[in-house]
């Protein structure tokens, strides 16, 4: 065994996290992750990864394929318009770190497959996604994950709960690798958020593009005035004058959210309370705090909207930062295995 016992407690923090690129992000996803990655780049080194090949294990036809391009686009505009600031931090393309598979490959040896049948996660998206029969590659979901993850040697992982189970898998893949051939890799830490999911505009689940529930980072005013006029409150309040339930509310869940106006918000909640204010003059003011709590970030969309070239540039650039990484990690990893190497 030759483990390094100083190399195993890394020095450095670097946050490794991600989304597969769906396309524009909303109000969830905000307060979600990217409020606290925006907040993470002034603390450590971060890397944030647009995980396409993991979009394969649940789309694969052409016609998804298709829109990937657009959605990465979207996206990386969310990433920037929320004030991720490319100078700070690396936002890269998966597909385009080629090392990833390789890395994936080597891992995909040290785990077992009632091991990953165990991962509660996978079921569900082969389950969302109307898929009978688990692919091999959607079993393999959380180990790729730790390639990705583990290939920039990051220590640190800030993910929501649904990837909780994901992350342990990526600390016994480095465990057991660090194990078998010697220390390359640190066990990254688990920042699992503990902000509740945001419900959506119509009270019913979560906010998810897919039910139509959703507020997005870029919706213009008048979109966004008209999601509000058409959200959910209290069912059981048809005229203004009967006492309403502010609890589970969405109009006051947003308030709360996104309204900096304390007092504004408790004078409508008494008033709301007794039958003395009607949903419109709430909803006209909620729409009125969204849109400013919106406006920086449409400024700095257009922005970039403006200058196509520059989006690719960061892209591109943060791609090539993560290669040069890529390709330091995978020597270490190939030294520690000894593989054996042509003098190519
Ligand atoms: N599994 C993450 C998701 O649902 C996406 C992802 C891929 C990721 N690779 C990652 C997250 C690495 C954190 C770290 O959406």
């Amino acid at each position: 065994m030759t483990e390094n016992p100083s190399s195993a407690k890394p020095t450095y923090r670097r946050v490794l996290t991600g989304d597969r690129p769906t396309g524009r992000m909303h109000l969830g996803h905000y307060v979600g992750s990217l409020v606290n990655r925006v907040k993470m780049q002034y603390e450590m080194e971060c890397f944030f990864i647009v995980a396409d090949w993991h979009s394969l294990t649940t789309k694969n036809t052409k016609e998804e394929i298709s829109q990937l391009a657009e959605n990465v686009r979207q996206m990386v505009l969310d990433y920037l318009a929320v004030g991720i600031d490319p100078e700070r931090s690396v936002i890269f393309l998966q597909s385009e770190v080629k090392e990833t598979a390789e890395l994936n490959l080597i891992f995909e040896m040290l785990t077992t497959v009632p091991r990953l049948e165990r991962v509660p996660s996978l079921k569900d998206m082969a389950q969302a996604a109307h898929i009978e029969a688990m692919p091999f590659g959607l079993l393999g979901y959380p180990v790729l994950q730790a390639a990705d993850i583990l290939l920039p040697r990051a220590t640190h992982v800030p993910v929501g709960k649904d990837n909780e189970s994901h992350i342990e898998v990526t600390r016994e893949l480095a465990r057991r690798f660090n194990f078998q051939y010697g220390d390359v890799f640190p066990v990254p830490e688990l920042v699992v958020g503990e902000v509740p999911s945001l419900i959506g505009t119509d009270g019913q689940g979560k906010m998810s593009k897919s039910l139509g529930n959703a507020i997005l980072l870029s919706d213009d005013e008048q979109t966004v005035n008209q999601k509000v006029r058409g959200m959910f409150t209290d069912p059981n309040r048809i005229r203004a004058d009967i006492p309403g339930k502010v609890e589970g509310n969405p109009v006051f869940i947003y308030h709360d959210a996104f309204n900096p106006n304390v007092d504004e918000i408790n004078d409508f909640k008494e008033r709301y309370r007794q039958g003395k204010v009607g949903d419109v003059e709430v909803k006209k003011s909620l729409a009125k705090a969204l849109n400013n709590f919106l406006e920086p970030f449409r400024e700095r969309r257009a922005k970039y909207e403006a200058n196509p070239e520059l989006v690719d540039e960061i892209l591109i650039e943060g791609t090539r930062r993560m290669q040069r990484e890529a390709v330091e990690t995978m020597a270490l990893v190939r030294d520690a295995m000894g593989m054996f190497r042509l003098p190519l």
